[in-house]
């Protein structure tokens, strides 16, 4: 039951395939790489100054970034060998989590896209973003990785709708109310007829301005990719914004908005007016370390796992891949390596599968 390949139609971000494995147990805390995108802005040599840059850039965003509330930035070195890079926690992450992702990502990353001046790396918890180029300040559109749960949801009609609104409300709230660009938001359950709670989760990365927020975020909500219709759980992890929604809670802390169905039907509720916003906690519980530890032990239960991941990435010519996966999914990747070959932007597809297809550990291409 392995989902097969499938391409990314949009028109400029050729298409890369990743295939995913997620369940639904586990620790949030312990979930580890999504994802990575090796630039292709120049490679550096070993004992060069760019690589002492990258150095000095990397021990800043790893040392800067839990101290100031999950987001840093850095410029180091002059042209040629400056270097532009960014740090982003996701905002229910406590110090401690944030430092320690990001101490697997400074690690991973030039193992990951070797002498790269450019990488991309997201994970469930953090990002990590350096280039040669400046990206600061704009909004990142190349970088997108789109991840999404196989299983379909049994309304999609519905669930689009709601999840609309769900999501358009917790974009505004990341990019015009959050210090720290970052909203989650449920839209709860209802009777009539019956249909799951949703939750939703936005973020932007700090160097944006509140309305390049908004914008970045609609550039990837409106519309959502045509990939998730009809699945009932997705993400879209951008260079300088990302969003996620599940029908079961993946982040910790209250949810900042609490949205009622505008669509329930059966007896007649007053109004079909606008949904309740209840706006529960500025910012999520982000002072607090004890109650934030306390809330990573008791609710993993229904967390969510990532237990391992299996990814192709097309570097150039020379795609290493090391995929435990069966013969007939290794061909097919294959293929789909000769049609992506010369992609100038890599996004990536991946698919959540069942727990009977559990895969073991993957590894990313170079
Ligand atoms: C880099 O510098 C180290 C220490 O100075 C040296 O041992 C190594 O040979 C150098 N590597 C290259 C490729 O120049
Ligand atoms: C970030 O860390 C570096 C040292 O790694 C330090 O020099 C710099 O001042 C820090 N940035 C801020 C904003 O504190
Ligand atoms: C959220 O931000 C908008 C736009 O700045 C503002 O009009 C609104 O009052 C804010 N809502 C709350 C609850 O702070
Ligand atoms: C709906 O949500 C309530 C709490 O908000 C929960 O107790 C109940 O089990 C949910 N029902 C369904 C069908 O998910």
């Amino acid at each position: 039951m392995f989902p097969s390949l499938s391409s990314c139609s949009s028109p400029f971000l050729r298409c890369l395939l990743l295939f995913f494995l997620l369940l639904n147990h586990s620790s949030p805390a312990t979930a580890g790489l999504l994802g990575q995108i090796c630039g292709k802005t120049g490679k550096y040599t070993t004992n060069s100054t760019y690589a002492s840059n990258l150095n000095l850039l990397l021990t800043s965003l790893d040392s800067n970034t839990s101290l100031f509330g999950g987001f840093s930035k850095a410029t180091i070195g002059q042209i040629p060998n400056r270097i532009y890079g960014l740090a982003l926690c996701r905002g229910d992450t406590d110090a401690s989590v944030c430092r320690s992702c990001l101490d697997t990502a400074i690690q991973d990353a030039p193992n990951l896209c070797p002498y790269a001046k450019g990488t991309i790396i997201w994970y469930d918890h953090c990002l990590l973003h350096y280039s040669n180029q400046l990206f600061l300040s704009t909004i990142d559109t190349s970088n997108e990785i789109f991840m999404y749960n196989i299983y379909k949801i049994t309304d999609p009609s519905r669930f689009d709708k709601l999840l609309d609104v769900l999501m358009g409300r917790i974009a505004d709230w990341a990019a015009y109310n959050s210090t720290k660009m970052f909203a989650t938001g449920e839209m709860m359950n209802s009777t009539n007829p019956p249909f799951p709670t949703i939750y939703g989760l936005a973020q932007c990365t700090r160097d944006l301005s509140r309305s390049q927020c908004r914008q970045c975020l609609s550039g990837i909500l409106d519309p959502r990719p045509s990939i998730f219709e009809g699945k009932r759980g997705a993400r879209v992890l951008g260079g300088s914004c990302n969003y996620r929604y599940e029908i079961y809670p993946f982040y910790l802390g209250a949810s900042t908005l609490r949205l009622q169905s505008p669509l329930e039907t059966a007896p007649p509720p007053v109004t079909m007016a606008p949904p309740l916003i209840t706006p529960a906690g500025k910012e999520g519980k982000e002072t607090n370390v004890t109650d934030m530890v306390l809330a990573i032990a008791i609710p993993l239960v229904a967390a969510f796992l990532l237990i391992s991941t299996i990814c192709i990435c097309f570097w150039r010519r020379k795609p290493v891949v090391k995929l435990p996966l069966d013969g007939t999914s290794l061909e097919e990747l294959a293929s789909a390596k000769s049609l992506l070959l010369d992609s100038s932007t890599l996004r990536v597809a991946a698919a959540n599968f069942p727990e009977e297809n559990k895969l073991g550990e993957g590894g990313f291409g170079v």
